[in-house]
């Protein structure tokens, strides 16, 4: 696991926009897995500028969300369908057929969740993965608790993760849907590289319970230790409470050049 601490938001998402321009660049067709949230926000809005001002072509992209609320319509204000249609698709040359949402509005739950695991090993699998960080340790939807081998499935959502997300929904909890489509975690451990962006105070007892804490299911993102590729971005304020943060700033600044070159 790489964590990288840098000074802002700013910076680490401009580090984020990097390693996606870079694999994409790679990789025209590349398969990548994508998280809503307030933390990608700034993220998606340097991809698109890249897109604008330097040409990234997105239009061989496949993507794969983590995740949708349960019993909202894909058009929804504050369903993950038009979040990502709104904060990213729409400014992109991406190919909306290749843009793939679990659909909250199924009637027939564990089939979808079949076809959607379907999907993506039929696409070759995830190449790169973007994870936020729930407040609790979930990545995805997936909550305290859950099968670290899991697949895609339903999942109930704590009565934190509501509160966290009431802002989407003009701040009444009432209207934050219990139940949850997600990616697995053992669904999310496939993706060949996974980026995990995390800021702020309030994420800071999660980011140190995933990067320092003991594997467990409690901290669905503690798995990651035991994943070969990935990359921790955060801020100061996230890093707040790392024992090793100097060490992780020290390795990073210490990168060999050829190892700075891949990103
Ligand atoms: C939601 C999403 C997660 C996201 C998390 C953190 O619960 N399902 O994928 O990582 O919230 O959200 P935020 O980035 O807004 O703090």
């Amino acid at each position: 696991m790489e964590v990288i601490i840098l000074s802002s938001p700013e910076s680490a998402s401009s580090k984020a926009a990097e390693i996606f321009r870079g694999s994409i660049k790679k990789k025209p067709s590349i398969v990548l897995g994508l998280a809503t949230g307030s933390t990608p926000l700034l993220l998606y809005k340097k991809l698109v500028q890249m897109h604008v001002s330097d040409g990234l072509s997105f239009s061989k992209v496949t993507t794969f969300n983590l995740d949708e609320y349960v019993g909202i319509s894909a058009d929804h204000e504050a369903s993950y369908s038009s979040f990502m249609k709104e904060n990213f698709f729409k400014h992109l040359d991406i190919n909306l057929d290749n843009t793939y949402i679990p659909k909250g509005s199924v009637n027939d739950v564990p089939q979808f969740c079949l076809d959607y695991e379907k999907l993506i090993a039929g696409a070759g699998g995830i190449d790169v993965q973007l994870l936020g960080l729930g407040s609790d340790g979930h990545i995805g939807f997936n909550e305290p608790t859950s099968s670290l081998v899991s697949r895609t499935r339903i999942k109930t959502l704590t009565p934190q993760t509501r509160e966290d997300n009431a802002r989407f929904f003009n701040n009444r909890i009432q209207d934050v849907p219990c139940h949850v489509i997600t990616m697995g975690v053992g669904t999310i451990m496939e993706a060949k590289h996974i980026v995990l962006l995390a800021f702020g105070a309030g994420k800071a007892k999660a980011v140190r319970d995933t990067i320092e804490g003991p594997v467990t299911s409690f901290v669905p993102a503690s798995i990651l230790q035991m994943h070969r590729k990935v990359t921790v971005i955060i801020d100061e304020e996230a890093a707040g409470s790392l024992l090793k943060k100097d060490y992780y700033r020290w390795v990073y600044e210490n990168r060999p050049s050829w190892q700075k070159e891949i990103g």
